[in-house]
């Protein structure tokens, strides 16, 4: 079975977390794609949904999708009911690391929002150590050197994303040959860095329920 296959699965199987009348967070991604190709089988049952990047919104709307912006949702209802996306790497304790598609920020918003994270990764994403893809942060252009000096003093190697600006008009620095041991003293502490709007960890905003694509059929981990 391909990757690609594997996140068909996934994608698929996330919709039964969609319930009907309610306003659900819709992440960015390939995977996070062919989830939102799989909804349009529910479009007409759901009240909404909110999307964490551009990319996603536009693809919502193309396909008939109501989209919401996050302010009015939330004037509307007390909560997202789930928020679905994929990852770029995923531990045993639900921990992700995201932002390959440069939209981390306003992913960990939506997550924040949401009753529910489910995960839809492939196997491929499994790590014993969040690291091994590089660390997205998100970053005000006046502190590139600053934040990029922190990230060699915990032990990486800095790289500007060259030619990305992200949706809230920010660079990205994707931090190299991290092994990242406690996720959650990593994450606070690189988001204690003036002028980092946030990084890559989802250690606060882990998944509740990580749905993994394999060659034998789709795992929960939850
Ligand atoms: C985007 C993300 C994506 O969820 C992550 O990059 C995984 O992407 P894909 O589903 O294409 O493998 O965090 O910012």
């Amino acid at each position: 079975m391909t990757q690609d296959e594997m996140k068909q699965k996934v994608a698929e199987a996330a919709l039964k977390y969609v319930k009907a009348g309610t306003v659900i967070g819709v992440g960015t991604g390939s995977t996070a794609n062919m989830f939102i190709d799989a909804l349009v089988s529910m479009k007409d049952s759901i009240r909404g949904t909110v999307a964490s990047s551009k990319a996603t919104a536009e693809r919502l709307a193309g396909h008939g999708i109501p989209v919401l912006d996050l302010n009015e949702a939330l004037s509307q209802v007390d909560s997202l009911s789930v928020y679905i996306d994929g990852a770029d790497e995923f531990d045993g304790g639900r921990n992700l690391t995201k932002g390959g598609g440069g939209a981390l920020t306003r992913e960990k918003i939506t997550a924040a929002a949401s009753d529910q994270f489910i995960c839809i990764v492939d196997e491929t994403k499994k790590v014993e150590y969040l690291g091994v893809f590089p660390l997205p942060i998100e970053v005000i252009p006046m502190a590139r050197e600053l934040v990029a000096g922190v990230a060699k003093k915990l032990g990486g190697r800095p790289v500007l994303r060259e030619g990305f600006t992200t949706d809230n008009g920010n660079i990205i620095i994707d931090v190299h040959g991290l092994k990242i041991a406690n996720p959650r003293g990593m994450e606070d502490e690189l988001n204690s860095v003036p002028g980092v709007v946030t990084n890559g960890i989802f250690s606060h905003q882990g998944a509740d329920v990580v749905l993994v694509g394999t060659p034998s059929g789709v795992q929960l981990i939850d």
